[in-house]
């Protein structure tokens, strides 16, 4: 059954004029690649999506809300780690734009947004997920309060519809585990407007998945994804593209069930691979990775085959790597890499799959 988000008659319902509300979201790490998106649809992803989120990198959001004397446009202002940025309302305010048609009363108010993440912004791990998803959490917490008797399942649903908007990986951060975007025929419930929680069986190992994030380079990224995604609507591998990764889905599925890690790394390795090959063929091409990305892949395949160990890497839209492997194996693989990967970063980030 399809969800109705509209939700017209809301403004006949109370609120305090004034308040604050705080949310938390965390980043994601995708292991099938969304990458490339409906021409004349917005946010509407062009083949189906699986993320684990992250532990320890979140964003925390206070959305500050005051009731308007006036009928003018409602003002906002955004401030991260406690300096205003106008350089980040462009986004909030087309993030607003497009809510608006479904949070019809967010015009009745002025707003405040503070907001900090754990990790660098624009470094490649996914800040604009873990952001959009936090306030679109905090804007589903001020719709509960004027609908009190709105059901949980409606609220994280439309959270991750609203997320959608702002950034699309964002609606797969409002679930923690594995979860899953884009209609794909194997997964009941999958769908293109908001993420669900993966609904099949999960073998334990992959339960407890550690991922140690190598920040290669900390500068803002020079393509944004926005213009990564167009890219892909004229590129002459983008069909072939979305049929593997429709098919990497049916794969993982299996992989999931079954427990087997080499499987799944060698699956999320070729993910990723992918989703950079895609970039560097595009018109205009470009290539995320440094140097020191291709130094660490070689050092984990050449670790791997020598002491068969199970670490696997993936790649964001971006240089920096993130490692994946079972939390048994934590001792000596993080021992291993911070005595031969630790040169190559400027930075490491020790995450886990939540
Ligand atoms: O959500 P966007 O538009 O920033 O795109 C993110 C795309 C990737 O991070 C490269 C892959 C993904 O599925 O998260």
């Amino acid at each position: 059954m399809k969800t109705n988000f509209y939700n017209k008659s809301i403004e006949k319902y109370s609120i305090t004029p004034n308040g604050v509300i705080t949310s938390k979201s965390h980043s994601n790490i995708a292991l099938i690649k969304y990458w490339g998106k409906h021409n004349n649809k917005i946010q509407i992803p062009l083949n189906s999506s699986i993320s684990y989120s992250l532990g320890k990198v979140y964003t925390v959001t206070r959305l500050i809300y005051q009731e308007k004397k006036k009928k003018n446009n409602s003002s906002i202002r955004v401030f991260f780690s406690g300096k205003e940025k106008t350089s980040f309302l462009p986004k909030i305010l087309k993030f607003f734009y497009r809510i608006s048609f479904y949070c019809s009363y967010l015009r009745n108010f002025n707003f405040i947004i503070e907001t900090s993440n754990t990790f660098p912004h624009s470094c490649g791990v996914a800040s604009s997920a873990s952001s959009m998803s936090a306030l679109a959490l905090c804007i589903m917490k001020m719709e509960k309060k004027l609908v009190p008797s709105l059901k949980e399942d409606f609220f994280f649903k439309k959270a991750s519809f609203l997320a959608r908007l702002g950034s699309g990986s964002a609606c797969r951060s409002i679930y923690p585990g594995l979860v899953v975007w884009g209609h794909h025929q194997s997964i009941e419930g999958s769908n293109n407007l908001y993420a669900i929680p993966y609904p099949y069986e999960i073998h334990s190992i992959f339960t407890k998945i550690e991922d140690t994030i190598l920040i290669i380079d900390d500068k803002p990224k020079k393509i944004l994804s926005s213009k990564g995604h167009k890219l892909m609507n004229h590129h002459p591998y983008a069909r072939e593209r979305f049929k593997d990764a429709n098919q990497n889905m049916n794969r993982l599925i299996s992989i999931l069930k079954r427990g087997e890690f080499q499987e799944f790394g060698e699956l999320i390795e070729h993910e990723a691979l992918t989703l950079h090959a895609m970039i560097m063929t595009s018109r205009p091409y470009f290539l995320w990775m440094k140097a020191n990305t291709i130094n660490v892949i070689h050092m984990v395949w050449d670790f791997r085959k020598q002491n068969n160990k199970n670490i696997y890497f993936t790649l964001d839209a971006g240089a920096n790597v993130h490692l994946l492997y079972p939390i048994q194996e934590k001792t000596s693989i993080i021992k291993w890499i911070y005595s031969n990967l630790f040169f190559y970063c400027k930075k490491t980030i020790e995450s886990f799959c939540l």
